[in-house]
């Protein structure tokens, strides 16, 4: 027995029509004009930081969710150049401080309640790209990627200064608003 004929015609024509499509070179991401490269932009201003290698903005405002090059990495330095920056912040304003002060500062700066505040008045819930069952807003995603932001500062400039300068233009950023407007 033959295949029913109209089955192999269908199968004939669908391969004739996909064929016709020429399937165009899967489309490379849009390189400067998508949605995500323009807020990228935006956030460099508000940050007060203009990146010389814009992929690792572009990693650390991409959540592990989404992809394998992602801002985790960056986290780890950006927690570690946060803490330094206040432990350093709270030595410099007195030398005699004592351990446990320093390490209350250190603990404060980095942790997730001041970082997640501070990423979304930042705006990072509206940036960070994640998968479709992952919360952007999420307190974990946003302190994520706000760490990561600061680390990846840090390795861009090859300093750990601008990083902790980023660091406190975002405290600013999200102190500001909350005791003015709210
Ligand atoms: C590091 O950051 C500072 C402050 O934004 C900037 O003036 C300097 O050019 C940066 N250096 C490098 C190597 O990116």
């Amino acid at each position: 027995m033959a295949t029913p004929p109209l089955a192999a015609v269908l199968l004939l024509l669908l391969l004739a029509v996909s064929g016709t499509s020429h399937p165009q070179a899967a489309a490379a991401e849009p390189l400067a004009s998508s949605p995500f490269d323009a807020a990228l932009a935006a956030l460099q201003k508000q940050i007060g930081y203009a990146f010389r290698s814009p992929d690792l903005l572009r990693r650390a405002m991409t959540h592990a969710s989404y992809s394998r090059e992602n801002g985790r990495a960056l986290a780890v330095l950006g927690l570690a150049a946060s803490q330094s920056a206040a432990a350093l912040r709270a030595l410099a304003a007195d030398r005699d401080a004592p351990a446990a002060a320093v390490s209350r500062a250190a603990r404060d700066a980095a942790g997730e309640a001041a970082c997640a505040a501070a990423g979304a008045r930042a705006g990072i819930p509206a940036i960070v790209r994640v998968a479709g069952g992952t919360k952007a807003a999420a307190a974990p995603v946003v302190c994520g990627a706000l760490r990561a932001l600061v680390g990846a500062v840090a390795v861009d400039n090859g300093t750990a200064d601008a990083a902790a300068e980023v660091f406190w233009r975002l405290q600013v950023l999200s102190d500001t608003p909350t005791t003015a407007a709210m």
